[in-house]
Formats: structure tokens, sequence, C-alpha cells
């Protein structure tokens, strides 16, 4: 097709009022990886379409050509307490801040990702879409919110898009979406396609006597054609604790063996099945009590979901499970099929891998911490983290996939310096990382951070770090035991100890990553990150955010924070 016929066909669809581009932007913003999967999938079906597209990362884009742009999607996902991910920040600052242009030409669309058991469920997205809407935008199509189970939302989602970007309006015949044909090497398994993994090894790292218990285990992905790096992680489908699910069975009085349909499709199983291995029920969200209403009398739990009872709600489904709400609300009137219904699908888990496919062919390994607490007069035990720890041996199989993770990489160049900041679990990474740096011979600087509560129980893989020092893989390694000494020492305090070091290394380019709880100590080594930088380059604390949230610009700074 001539430019001229282009130019013909689209002047009256400017002058009734249809969408004339055919250039569409998509900017993501993803922390584990789904937004940017998603983001790739949509520009992958909307080349397809003929339409010209940029997928970019929101911290890749620059805030500028926002202007030029004439139709923009927004995937982006929310982690937290309603923050965007790290490689959101800046741009969501930028369009929320003053300097944020006027966008009366655009067409947009947002897809929020989220989790409905949080209580600011897909916030991020609802705060680009309401902005962008601010700043002068049209909307393409409604924004969609999906929970954990983001497939089918995200599917309508990207179709509404389609239909308002008004394809094949120029006349030109739309061509169909690609077959997609995988490369050779590509594995047939995928989140929606899981490979049964084998268990070939599983240990505690904790010596006795620990107030914790960390699994090390180790899964064959022999004959899957996975394949991941250093920085990827590994997604587990769990099953629910059969004990669990025996006394929601007897709860209800259902019957173990009837029929239920475990999704839209049709497909049944056992009920006992279903509940094991196919729903959530280990987690309330304020949805599925919406929806419980409907099958119980209770009037204390229509109370609950009546709007102004926020609050009471979200204080009622925390730390509470399934079988707290069957006993508590009860009469139901509803059968096990309808309250299947319900439920929300098995989510599953996301680990950092801990090792490095060179150096362990076939094989993936994890540091995977057992969750055990108290709440509400029960104990409460991690779905994936416990059967891990009390119900997977060697022999056994899980279904397993590799969700790949952009944010979280080794310097392409093996001479940079990295400096490795990993208390707890959040040590797994690393593990990958030094085994892969050993394996290909890389001769960068490397400098770890571990903290755990005791030196003699909780040093996680101590001998391999150990190995590591001695023979030159690892430069340096500083380790904080909490519970050692009558003050507490964490990480942080190691850092500040070796502030001038520390930022002699960034100086010298070294990347330095963060991995483990996000909530505190992520936070608090931000901080000392700060304080640090503020010391040692004699800058002002804006001059430290400054030169932090440029590292962070870079890819030099990041995090696999959970
Ligand atoms: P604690 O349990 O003694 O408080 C791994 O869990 C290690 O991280 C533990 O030693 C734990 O100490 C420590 N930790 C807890 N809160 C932290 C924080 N805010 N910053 C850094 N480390 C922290």
């Amino acid at each position: 097709i001539g430019k001229a016929v282009d130019q013909a066909a689209v002047v009256p669809a400017a002058a009734s009022g249809t969408l004339t581009s055919k250039e569409v932007t998509i900017l993501y913003g993803s922390q584990t990886g789904n937004a940017q999967g998603l983001a790739a999938k949509t520009g992958k079906t909307l080349e397809g379409r003929g339409f010209k597209v940029t997928v970019s990362s929101m911290s890749d884009f620059k805030p500028n050509n926002l202007k030029k742009a004439e139709n923009l999607l927004i995937i982006v996902s929310t982690h937290g307490e309603g923050d965007p991910p790290d490689n959101a920040l800046s741009f969501h600052e930028f369009l929320h801040g003053r300097r944020a242009p006027k966008l009366d030409s655009l067409h947009f669309s947002v897809l929020a990702l989220g989790d409905s058991s949080y209580e600011f469920f897909c916030q991020t997205g609802k705060e680009f879409d309401a902005r962008l809407e601010e700043l002068g935008g049209t909307r393409i199509f409604p924004r969609v919110d999906c929970d954990l189970d983001y497939d089918e939302p995200a599917s309508e989602w990207m179709e509404g898009v389609l239909g308002g970007l008004g394809e094949g309006q120029d006349g030109s015949p739309v061509p169909p979406e690609p077959a997609g044909v995988p490369a050779a090497v590509e594995s047939n398994y995928s989140r929606t396609n899981p490979f049964r993994a084998e268990v070939l090894e599983n240990l505690n790292l904790n010596g006795r006597g620990s107030n914790k218990e960390t699994r090390h285990l180790e899964l064959s992905l022999e004959g899957s054609g996975l394949s991941f790096e250093p920085g990827d992680s590994l997604g587990i489908y769990p099953e629910n604790d059969p004990a669990l699910v025996d006394q929601l069975i007897g709860e209800m009085k259902w019957n173990a063996e009837e029929s239920v349909k475990i999704n839209k499709q049709g497909e049944v199983r056992a009920l006992r099945e279903a509940l094991l291995s196919h729903f959530e029920i280990s987690v309330l969200t304020k949805p599925l009590l919406e929806q419980a209403v409907q099958l119980s009398a209770n009037e204390q739990l229509k109370e609950l979901t009546e709007p102004g009872n926020g609050e009471a709600l979200r204080s009622y489904i925390n730390g509470r499970d399934l079988l707290d709400l069957v006993r508590d609300f009860g009469p139901w009137n509803a059968g096990a099929q309808e309250f299947v219904s319900i439920l929300r699908k098995m989510p599953s888990r996301l680990y950092s891998i801990a090792s490095s496919l060179s150096a362990n062919p076939d094989e993936v390994h994890l540091t995977i911490g057992a969750v055990r607490y108290d709440s509400h007069g029960r104990e409460r035990k991690g779905v994936c983290s416990i059967q891990c720890a009390e119900r997977l041996q060697p022999g056994d199989t899980i279904p397993v996939y590799i969700q790949k993770n952009q944010n979280f990489k080794l310097p392409e160049n093996p001479d940079t310096p990295i400096i490795m900041v990993g208390p707890g679990t959040g040590i797994a990474p690393f593990r990958s990382f030094i085994q892969e740096r050993e394996e290909t011979g890389a001769s960068g600087k490397s400098w770890l951070f571990f903290g755990d509560q005791h030196f003699v129980t909780d040093f996680l893989y101590q001998t391999e770090w150990q190995k590591w020092l001695k023979e030159g893989v690892l430069t340096k390694m500083d380790v904080a035991f909490s519970r050692d000494t009558e003050e507490k020492v964490y990480v942080q305090h190691r850092m500040l100890e070796q502030s001038r070091e520390l930022f002699a290394w960034l100086k010298d380019g070294a990347f330095l990553y963060i991995c483990g709880d996000e909530k505190n100590m992520a936070h608090d080594v931000h901080n000392t990150l700060l304080d640090i930088i503020e010391k040692e380059g004699s800058m002002s604390r804006e001059q430290a955010i400054e030169y932090l949230a440029d590292l962070q610009q870079q890819k030099r700074y990041q995090r696999d924070v959970y």
C-alpha cells in the first residue's frame, strides 16, 4: 500500500473521531516479570496486526517522548503496600510531578496487575490511569485490573485495546496473528504449562537449635529444555496442606469424592484433589468475602461486607483462612461446587534461583525459608515453603516454570565489580551469581554482605562462601549475626563500618544488589546507602538521593525484594 492511500484513508477516520495513528508505545513497570512478559506479548500481537510498536521498560523511556506518543499502553504491577515496581518509580514520579506535560492528543489504556489479598489492589495502575486522564488523555479502552490469575483478563484487555485502536480501519487487510514459531531451543514448558521437576535433594540449612528452618532444594530440569540465567526465579505450583483440606471438607460435611469444576473450560476433579491443587484456601480476600455473602444467611458476614465497613473487613481477613471463614459465618446454604467457584485459582510462588545453570547443568537450586506462625489461635503454615519442608522427598515431583527477571542481572562485563547484600534467604541469587562467575572465570571483584540470627546455626552455605573467599572467587565478605551479641547487628551496620571502601567500589563502577525482605531490611539498607553516599561523597541528602536514583537508572542498583 502506497503512502498516499494510507493518508487518504486516515483523514476521514480522523474526521469521524476515530483513531488515526498506527504507532503504539507500550510501557511496562514490572517487579517479577509478569508485566514485562505481557508487554512483550501485547507488542507482538499489535505488530502482527500492522501497528508500529515500541515496547519499553518505564525506566528506559525518556519522559520527553511522551508528548510525541499518540497511543500509549501501560502495563504495570503493584507491589508491597501499593508501591510501583522499581523500574516504574522514576516515570511514576515524573508523571505525577509538576513537569508532566499536557497530553491532550494522547490515547491510552492501562492494564493493572495486582493481588486482591492486598489492600491497595492494583494501586499503581489506578494511579497511572487517573493521572493520564487528568493530563488530558483519552482512553482507548477502560483500565482492566487483574488479580494473580491474570491471563484471561489480560487477553480481554488486549482484545478491547485492539478494537479501540480501530484495527484495519485504513482498509488494509488485517494480517492474522503470527503463528508463534518457537526458536529451536525454546522449551515447551511455561507458567501455563509447568514442568514436573524431580526433587534430587532437600536439606535443612540451619543447625540444631536455630529459630529458623531454611530448605535447600535441588530439582532436576532434565528433559525440560528449560534454561535460566542468574537472577531469574523459579515458579512453583504448590499443594495445600492435606490436613487443612480434610478439616475443611469435614467442617462443611462435603463428600471428598464429589466432582467439581476447576475452571471455566469445565474440567472436573474430585473435590479433595481440587482443594489440594487447584484452589487457594490459605488466604481470604475482599472479593471472596463479597461473594461468600451470597452463600450464607449469616448477618455478621453481611454486615462485614457492607460499604463503610472496609476497616473491619480488612482486619477480619488479615491472618485468617478459608477454614476460619466457614467456621465463623455458617450456616452455609451452598454445595461444594458453588463454594469452590468463588475461590481463586492456586497461585504459583516465585523463588529466586540459588544456582547457576552452567555450574549445575540440568539442575535448579532454591533456598526456601519455612514459614510457620500463630494467628487467631491456630498454627499457620506457608503453603509452598511447608510443602517443601514437610512433604517433599527426593524422587517426588513438583510443577515448576522459569520466570525471567530482567531487573536482577549480573553486569554484562565480567570485570565489573559487584556488591551483594543478601541477609537470610536473600542470599539465594548471590550463590547463583558467584557460581556463575566461578564457572565462567569472571575476573570482576565481588563483595558479599550476609546476615542472619546466629553464626553457629544460621550461616547459610557457610563452607561454600569460605571456599570462594579463599579461592578469590569472592573478594570480600562481611557478616552480621543479629542475635549473637547484646546489641543487634545488621548488614547495614557492616556497610556503614566500611562506608569509605563501599563508596570507592561504587565510584569504580560497581553494581549493587539487594535481595531479601523489603519492608524492613531493603528499606533500611537503602537509607544506609544514602547515608554512605552523603558522607563519603560529601553530598547533601538531595544529591545523595539523586546519585542513588542515577545508579538505579543505569541498572547499577538492582533489587529483588519480597
Ligand atoms: P533479627 O531477626 O535478629 O531481627 C535475616 O533474617 C537477618 O535479617 C536476621 O539477622 C534479622 O535479624 C535481620 N533483620 C531483621 N530486620 C532487619 C532490618 N531492618 N535490616 C537488616 N536486617 C534485618
